[in-house]
Parts: structure tokens; sequence; C-alpha cells
């Protein structure tokens, strides 16, 4: 008899739906996929490589908070960089400001941190812990500009649905 872990390692989306939908139809999906396990690893693994599939982003990833710098997490999409101190870039600006930053075109924000000359625009989201304190931020990158909204901020905040007491 198959488990309901094994038997739900697989996401299924209409591929035709309005992003909003896309998000609808994710979050269920994902939160079965991910169920009670806890390892932090498997599970952004599979949250990263689940958001990148679905919305065909050019990268979609993690990193952790370790002492004063971002250490690269799970993610998927070309290499990037392994380390970013806190206050670099637009990940260290959400760790040190505690918000998610929507960053439209990323020419325009100062100090973007550009591990991919792909990338156009970008939505990082910090990820808190059980006590509240940022622990990791998911960081989306796009080959197109302003491919992010409130729709995007308003879902990939959820991703504390999945993360919350496991990191
Ligand atoms: N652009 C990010 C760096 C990480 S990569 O996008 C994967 C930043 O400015 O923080």
């Amino acid at each position: 008899m198959l488990s309901l872990a094994a038997m739900a390692e697989s996401i299924t989306i209409e591929s035709s739906a309005p992003k909003a939908i896309k998000y609808e139809e994710l979050i269920p999906q994902l939160k079965s996929l991910v169920g009670a396990d806890k390892h932090p690893i498997a599970v952004m693994a599979n949250v990263a490589a689940a958001i990148h599939d679905v919305f065909a982003f050019l990268w979609t990833g993690f990193y952790t908070v370790e002492g004063q710098e971002l250490i690269l997490g799970p993610f998927q999409g070309p290499v990037a960089c392994m380390r970013i101190t806190i206050g670099r870039g637009v990940s260290g600006a959400v760790l040190a400001e505690g918000y998610t930053i929507v960053v439209p075109n990323v020419d325009e924000f100062p100090g973007h941190i550009a591990c991919s000359s792909d990338s156009r625009s970008e939505i990082v989201v910090p990820v808190k812990n059980a006590a509240g304190v940022i622990c990791a931020v998911l960081d989306v990158d796009s080959t197109q500009l302003e491919t992010f909204d409130d729709v995007d901020k308003k879902y990939l905040e959820l991703i504390y649905y999945f993360l919350e007491n496991k990191l």
C-alpha cells in the first residue's frame, strides 16, 4: 500500500490558469507533499522545485541566515552567489528590514547583486522561525521586467505554512 507521502510526490497545475489560481492550486499540493516532514533542506528543496516548475522562473531558492551572512540553500536555476552579507543586495536588505521586497527592475535597485545577468526582476520574502526571527529568505528571479506583484507577494509569503517550526 502506498503511503500518503509517496502518493503526493507530484504537483499538477492547470498551465493556462492565471497566476493567482496557480498559487491556489499549488499551496494545498505543497502542503500535502511536505506533510509533517520537518527536515529543513528537504522541505526547502521541494518548495523551491515546485514554485520553479510551475512558474518557469529564472531562479527560485533559499538563502539561510548564518551569523552575519546569508548562505546559499536549496534552489533551482543557474548557479548563484554562495554568501551574501547582511545589508547587501536585495536579500540582505530583506534580512535587515524584515519585510518582502519586490524589485520590478533589478537595474534600479541600489546594491542589487547580479548572480545572473539574465535576471531582470526579483522578489525576496523573509522566512521566520517559530520565534518570529528571520532564519532564511526565499529569493525568486525572472528574466522579464516587472514579473512580481502583490499576488506573488501574498502567496509567496504563505511559505511559512511549510517552513514554520522547521528552520
Ligand atoms: N539578486 C540577489 C542575489 C541572489 S540571486 O538573485 C540568486 C540579491 O541582490 O540579493
